[in-house]
C-alpha cells in the first residue's frame, strides 16, 4: 500500500528546498524582523493567504524573544507592510484571526486601527478548552483615511 514513498528525516538541502517554495510562493509575503544595530532577528511578519482575485491577505507577526516585546517593534513592522499590501500589491483587504485570550494581540491590532469583523465560536483548541477567534480587518479605504497614522 505505501510502497511509493518511504519517510525520512529532512537533510538541510531539503529544508532549504521548503523553506524556499515558502517565501517565494505568490500567495505568501514572509518578512524577516531585523534589530538595526545588531542586525539580529527578533522576529517575522508576513501576509499570507493571499487572493489576487478578491485582493485579501492574512497577517501574521510573530516578536520571538519576550525580552523584545512591548518596544513597539511588531506595530512598527505592521506598519510597514501594511503599506506593501495597499501601495504596492493593490490588496484591499488585511485581515489578522486572534484567539480571545491572546490579549498582547488584540491590543496590537486595536492599536493599529484594524475593525473587529467577525467572532468564530470555539475554533480554536488551546491547553485549557476552546476559545473563540475574533478576526480583525483593515480595508484600503479606512488605511487611505488614516494614512498619516500609518506613516508616523
Ligand atoms: C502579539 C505580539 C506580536 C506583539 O508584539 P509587540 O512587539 O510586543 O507589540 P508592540 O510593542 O508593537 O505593542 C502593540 C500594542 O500592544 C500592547 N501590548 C503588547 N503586549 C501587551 C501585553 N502583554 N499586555 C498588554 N498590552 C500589550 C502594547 O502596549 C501596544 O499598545 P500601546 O502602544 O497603546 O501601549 C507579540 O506579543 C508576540 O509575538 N506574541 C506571540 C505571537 C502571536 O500571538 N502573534 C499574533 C498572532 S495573530
Amino acid at each position: 500500500m505505501f510502497s511509493e514513498f518511504f519517510i525520512s528525516v529532512p537533510n538541510f538541502d531539503e529544508i532549504e528546498i521548503w523553506y524556499n517554495s515558502l517565501i517565494n510562493n505568490n500567495r505568501n509575503k514572509v518578512f524577516i524582523i531585523n534589530h538595526v544595530e545588531s542586525k539580529a532577528p527578533l522576529g517575522m511578519v508576513e501576509i499570507s493567504k493571499i487572493d489576487w482575485k478578491n485582493r485579501n491577505g492574512h497577517i501574521g507577526i510573530l516578536i520571538g524573544n519576550k525580552v523584545n516585546r512591548q518596544k513597539g517593534y511588531a506595530s512598527d513592522a505592521i506598519k510597514i507592510v501594511i503599506k506593501l499590501a495597499f501601495d504596492h500589491w493593490n490588496l484591499n483587504k488585511l485581515y489578522a484571526v486572534v484567539a480571545e485570550n491572546n490579549l498582547p494581540s488584540i491590543k496590537l491590532f486595536e492599536k493599529l486601527k484594524f475593525a473587529k469583523e467577525a467572532v468564530l465560536k470555539e475554533s480554536v483548541y488551546l491547553d485549557s478548552g476552546y476559545f473563540n477567534q475574533i478576526i480583525f480587518s483593515l480595508l484600503k479605504k479606512n488605511y487611505e483615511q488614516e494614512i498619516g497614522f500609518y506613516n508616523s
